[in-house]
């Protein structure tokens, strides 16, 4: 069950990212979208091995009647959170390998529903030995929260770590942004594939500001996480150095 749904996750990923589709409901873009339920994921994830070290008996407390459907349904929950986040990688951005950190993501990100699958799967069966259970359980939660922390736990520190770096130049705003994330630019010797290339696109310094501060398609707006002045130097930098004026 593991190797079937991680490999058709990973099969149904391998293409290149789309550019429309995405959906962003309230969050400020879809990757904050992906963050935000992953988060909201890896916190029911924490409840999960709670409640189920107090079904198991091994918490000092008596266990109360409603543990198992709180777990049961905390469960759930947390599938129905995956599922917006899931939509985005697999279906629009696709397997990615453009860093350690993405090629991680998205190995762990195939695992998850495979882990899932293997998990549900031995609950339902009920016929395996004691330790199965808590070991699929425990396999779950780490891969679980090994997405989460590849992907969500990266985005805010980065997020912070723009605003607050006092990045001036514009390959520092580059290199703090996370721009190479999802662009190839040799200059700042990134390789991201989520937007386009940008030695190929030769963006005007105009074209990249705007773009900077409104966003786009998956592209989040930078404006009020970036000051003016990172906005210009990110700006001047990736139009002087791709060769337009
Ligand atoms: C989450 C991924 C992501 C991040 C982070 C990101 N971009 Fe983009 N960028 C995109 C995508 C996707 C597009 C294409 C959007 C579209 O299809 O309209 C794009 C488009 C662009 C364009 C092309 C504009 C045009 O007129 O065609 C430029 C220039 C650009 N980005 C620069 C940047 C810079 C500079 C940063 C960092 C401050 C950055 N991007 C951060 C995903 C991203």
């Amino acid at each position: 069950m593991f190797a079937l749904f991680a490999l058709t996750a990973g099969l149904l990923a391998a293409h290149d990212p789309r550019s429309k589709g995405y959906f962003r409901l309230y969050f400020e873009d879809p990757i904050h979208l992906k963050a935000g339920f992953a988060s909201a994921a890896a916190a029911l994830a924490c409840f999960q091995v709670f409640s189920a070290t107090w079904i198991f008996g091994k918490l000092p407390w008596r266990k109360p009647a409603w543990i198992n459907p709180a777990h049961r349904w905390s469960g759930r929950l947390a599938f129905v959170f995956t599922l917006p986040v899931a939509y985005h990688c697999i279906f629009k951005l696709g397997f990615q390998h453009s860093s350690t950190r993405v090629l991680v993501h998205s190995l762990l990100g195939c695992c998850v529903y495979g882990a899932y699958a293997a998990k549900v799967t031995i609950v339902r069966l009920r016929r395996f030995p004691v330790p199965v259970l808590p070991i699929a359980g425990g396999l779950l939660f780490a891969v679980l929260i090994g997405v989460w922390y590849s992907s969500a736990v990266w985005l805010y520190t980065r997020n912070a770590a723009a605003a607050s770096s006092g990045a001036v130049t514009g390959a520092e705003v580059f290199a703090t942004s996370g721009c190479g994330g999802c662009h190839t630019l040799k200059a700042a010797r990134s390789n991201g594939a989520v937007g386009p290339n940008l030695d190929e696109l030769h963006p005007t310094f105009a074209q990249v500001k705007s773009r900077v501060q409104e966003g786009g398609g998956v592209m989040p707006s930078f404006r009020g996480k970036l000051s003016e002045q990172q906005i210009d130097a990110v700006a001047r930098f990736v139009s002087s150095r791709t060769g337009s004026p």
